[in-house]
């Protein structure tokens, strides 16, 4: 069964400007026991999504089953099977670290014993450990942001909601969230993810959903995303080259220490091989989520533009 299926979903907010859909008629489905990953630029839709998905917020017209339940008319069902990190949300203040997680695993219904035993694994993942006795009060940013993800990865939802879980976190700590996240999906639990670091969502994510403007714009596993942009292979040159000569393999900038080009695969191998010839520095691999994301949304961007300029 689906984790996720969303149909036709769309939100308005009360008094949106005429004619702004925070989610515009999308439809999109989740499978189980995986990570997948929404990205998108800022109001892009994701947290609207999240909160539909996760019984916050209604939406306007569409609809949504999560693990078989319709979220309007099943809410308690739904609200047993999940648990959720929003964006910028943060624990009690009043209590200490492992109080936090302990107490929110008791409230959905936990036994003690469980609780305490998870409530150890998690700190211990996300090392917490040292700050269990320590007050929420008294921690960073970046540590509070952990105690809200292992207070849902601590659970046994079946499928976890985490809205930018690592903003903010440290090139470390946000490793210890992912190692977190794919325990959770070896125990067999669905996890949808939003992020801005395009990196981690294509280390975590075995599907991905480009949304833009509340529409859905590209949708597949990371290999998928790549078979649909023009150019899939990047090839970055220093010297010995114009961009006039790199221009005839494929779209060339200038960078900061030489020159990027986007190209087909072919071309990409043939300018590898000319700027080795010719003793130039050259790295040439796959395009990454970000290429992706770049080329996609920024077409659009220009699309949009040129549009409102003809109009
Ligand atoms: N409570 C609200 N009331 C009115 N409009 C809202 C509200 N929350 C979000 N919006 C609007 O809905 C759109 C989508 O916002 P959303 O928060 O879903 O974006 P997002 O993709 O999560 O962005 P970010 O990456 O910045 O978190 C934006 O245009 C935003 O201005
Ligand atoms: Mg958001």
């Amino acid at each position: 069964m689906d984790a996720i299926r969303a149909t036709h979903l769309t939100r308005v907010y009360p008094h949106a400007p005429a004619g702004a859909r925070a989610l515009d008629d999308l439809t999109l489905t989740v499978p189980p026991g995986r990570v997948y990953g929404l990205i998108g630029r800022n109001g892009a839709g994701k947290t609207t999504f999240i909160r539909i998905a996760a019984t916050q917020l209604e939406p306007t017209d569409g609809r949504i089953e999560i693990l078989g339940h319709d979220v309007m008319t099943e809410t308690g069902r739904v609200r047993e099977r999940i648990a959720c990190v929003p964006q910028e949300s943060r624990p009690l203040y009043f209590l200490t670290v492992e109080e936090a997680i302990r107490l929110n695993l008791s409230l959905r219904g936990m036994s003690r014993r469980l609780a305490r035993s998870r409530t150890q694994d998690v700190l211990a993942e996300l090392s917490l450990t040292e700050l269990a006795s320590r007050s929420i009060s008294r921690l960073s940013g970046g540590q509070r942001r952990r105690v809200m993800v292992a207070m849902v990865l601590g659970t046994e939802a079946d499928l976890i909601f985490l809205d930018e879980p690592t903003t903010g976190l440290d090139p470390i700590a946000r490793r210890e969230v992912w190692g977190a996240i794919r325990k959770a999906t070896r125990e067999g639990r669905t996890t949808l993810l939003t992020t801005h670091y395009l990196d981690e969502a294509e280390t975590l994510s075995s599907r991905l959903a480009l949304i833009e403007r509340g529409r859905l714009v590209l949708e597949g596993t990371p290999q998928d995303l790549r078979g649909r942009v023009q150019s899939p292979y990047r090839v970055t040159v220093e010297g010995s080259f114009t961009i006039e000569e790199l221009r005839s393999f494929g779209s060339a900038r200038a960078v900061d220490h030489g020159f990027l080009v986007f190209a087909s695969e072919g071309s990409a191998r043939a300018l590898a091989q000319e700027a080795l010839q010719r003793g130039a520095r050259v790295a040439f691999g796959p395009v990454d989520l970000e290429d992706i994301f770049l080329e996609v949304v920024g077409r659009r961007i220009e699309d949009d533009r040129e549009e409102a300029a003809a109009g």
